[in-house]
Parts: C-alpha cells; sequence; structure tokens
C-alpha cells in the first residue's frame, strides 16, 4: 500500500470545495471539489481553457473564487494573501520561471529559506532567538538542496544564463527551500525536451518519497502526468469532469470525449 493510499482514511491535507471563479461573464471554474491526501501526486489534467491555471491562481492566492472555500488542514485559506502561503506550507514554481535572472543560483535558493522565516516581521521579532534560524542552519539547508537536486556545479553562476531546463530545476530548489508541505507545480514540464521530462518524473517522484511532499502538478504532458500521478482530476469547461487513478480517468468516456475535441492530446 502506498502512503497516499494509507492516507486516504485520514482528513484531507488540503480541500477545494465547490470552488467557482467568474471573469466578467465567463464561468472559468465551476463549483469544483475534490480532496489532496498527503504524500499524494495529484495531477490536474484538462483540455484549453479547462480552468487549470485559474484552480492553481486560487490556491496559490492570486485569485480569489467568487463561492466556495480552500482549506489546509481544515482551516480556510482565502483570507491569506499570497506572500503569506509559504508560512503555512504551500510552496509553488511559475509556468515561466520567475527567479531573479542577475542573481547566482545559491541566491535565488536562499531567497525561499526566507520566505518561510521572515515574512512576518512582527511575529518574527517576537520569536525567540534561539528559535529563529540562523545564518548558518539557512546556509547548510541551502546547500542541501542544492545538493540534492544537483545544482552544486553551478551555485554561483548567475541564473540568467542557465539552460531553461537548470532554471527550472533552480525554481524548484527554491520553493524547496522554503519546507513546504504542498508543492504547486504549474506545468513543470512546459519547454522541456524529452530526455529532460524523464528527469523531472524521477525528481518530483524522489521529492514525493524522500522528502515526504504532497505535489499538485498542473499539466498538459499527459505522459508525465499519467507516469507519476496516483490521482488525476480532469476538468473541462471549469467543471470536474472525472477524477480517480491514472488509469481510470484515461478510461473516462467523458475525458476521451473532452480531448478528442481539442488539439491536447
Ligand atoms: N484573468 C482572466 N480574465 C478573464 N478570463 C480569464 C482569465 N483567466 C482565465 N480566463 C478564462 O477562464 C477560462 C479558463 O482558463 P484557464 O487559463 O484557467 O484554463 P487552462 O485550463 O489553464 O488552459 P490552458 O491549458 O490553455 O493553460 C478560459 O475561458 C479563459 O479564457
Ligand atoms: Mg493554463
Amino acid at each position: 500500500m502506498t502512503q497516499a493510499q494509507l492516507a486516504q482514511g485520514t482528513s484531507p491535507l488540503l480541500a477545494v470545495r465547490d470552488v467557482s471563479v467568474v471573469f466578467g461573464g465567463i464561468v472559468a471554474l465551476n463549483g469544483v471539489s475534490f480532496d489532496m491526501h498527503k504524500g499524494q501526486i495529484l495531477g490536474l489534467i484538462g483540455p484549453n481553457g479547462a480552468g487549470k491555471t485559474t484552480l492553481f491562481n486560487c490556491l496559490s492566492r492570486l485569485y480569489q473564487p467568487s463561492s466556495g472555500d480552500i482549506l489546509m488542514e481544515g482551516v480556510s485559506i482565502l483570507s491569506r494573501p499570497p506572500h503569506r502561503i509559504a508560512e503555512i506550507g504551500i510552496g509553488r514554481t511559475f509556468q515561466n520561471v520567475a527567479l531573479f535572472p542577475n542573481l547566482s543560483v545559491m541566491d535565488n535558493v536562499r531567497v525561499g529559506t526566507h520566505a518561510r522565516t521572515s515574512s512576518d516581521i512582527i511575529s518574527d521579532s517576537l520569536r525567540l532567538a534561539w528559535i529563529r534560524r540562523s545564518e548558518g542552519d539557512v546556509n547548510k539547508k541551502v546547500h542541501e538542496i542544492l545538493a540534492y537536486l544537483d545544482l552544486e556545479d553551478v551555485a554561483h553562476t548567475v541564473v540568467a544564463g542557465l539552460p531553461f531546463g537548470t532554471q527550472k530545476r533552480v525554481e524548484l530548489a527554491r520553493a524547496l527551500a522554503a519546507d513546504p508541505k504542498i508543492l504547486l507545480l504549474d506545468e513543470p514540464a512546459g519547454g522541456l525536451n524529452h530526455e529532460e521530462v524523464h528527469v523531472l518524473a524521477d525528481l518530483i517522484k524522489r521529492i514525493r518519497d524522500d522528502r515526504h511532499m504532497t505535489v499538485l502538478l498542473v499539466e498538459h504532458h499527459m505522459g508525465l502526468v499519467m507516469s507519476i500521478a496516483d490521482h488525476v482530476v480532469a476538468l473541462n469547461f471549469g467543471k470536474k469532469l472525472a477524477e480517480g487513478t491514472p488509469a481510470q480517468v484515461q478510461a473516462d468516456p467523458d475525458v476521451i470525449k473532452a480531448y478528442l475535441g481539442s488539439k491536447d492530446q
């Protein structure tokens, strides 16, 4: 039995409850609900315009749902601004890479460690000195993550000059540096070649297994989702079309129909 299966009986780590998002007249999400359990890799799929990015942006707090709720460990996250979601254990990467291009790999990852430790100045100053992370601890953490993601050789290289695939790995390192409970990945395979997608698939599985992470994967690359997700939620026209194991979702007639009618395969 996998970790995720064992967790099925427990309360969800993250619960999406009847979330709708309306932009002007467009209903981008229409009453979507699903649960994420600890240790799961959950793949969120759907044809163009299905609502994947909209949902991702609700989870990372860039968009406010028009109705419904999103609960992290039973507590609504909807009153929390985007810069304060790292504190409750939600980490994210960006579809188009959002690093500091003129900083080194190491400094970009270092920024990630501060996302969790110093975003709230008042509670930080009230915190006892011995709880506060010392500079030495931060360095240790940064080095551990660089080694884990095989980025030590480029630790002192400025990010702007690195290949896109490596930059994506740096972004993953930065997200991991905040010790998230949930990692939200927005199309991590976008722009990667075949070989890089394989490496990425292994890496995401490794992160889940070694670091006990829960992963939400928004992805166009069906091969990647179907090979590593333990649970898949399929959206179409803002509604949940199907959910289940990759095999169940792949065989679902509504999912097949939705994909046949789109240019995604
Ligand atoms: N900021 C916005 N303002 C207005 N409409 C939007 C906005 N963001 C998304 N939409 C609309 O909401 C719907 C869902 O879009 P969304 O980007 O979430 O889909 P998606 O599943 O991520 O698609 P893709 O696979 O193309 O990235 C679409 O009809 C889109 O045009
Ligand atoms: Mg999208």
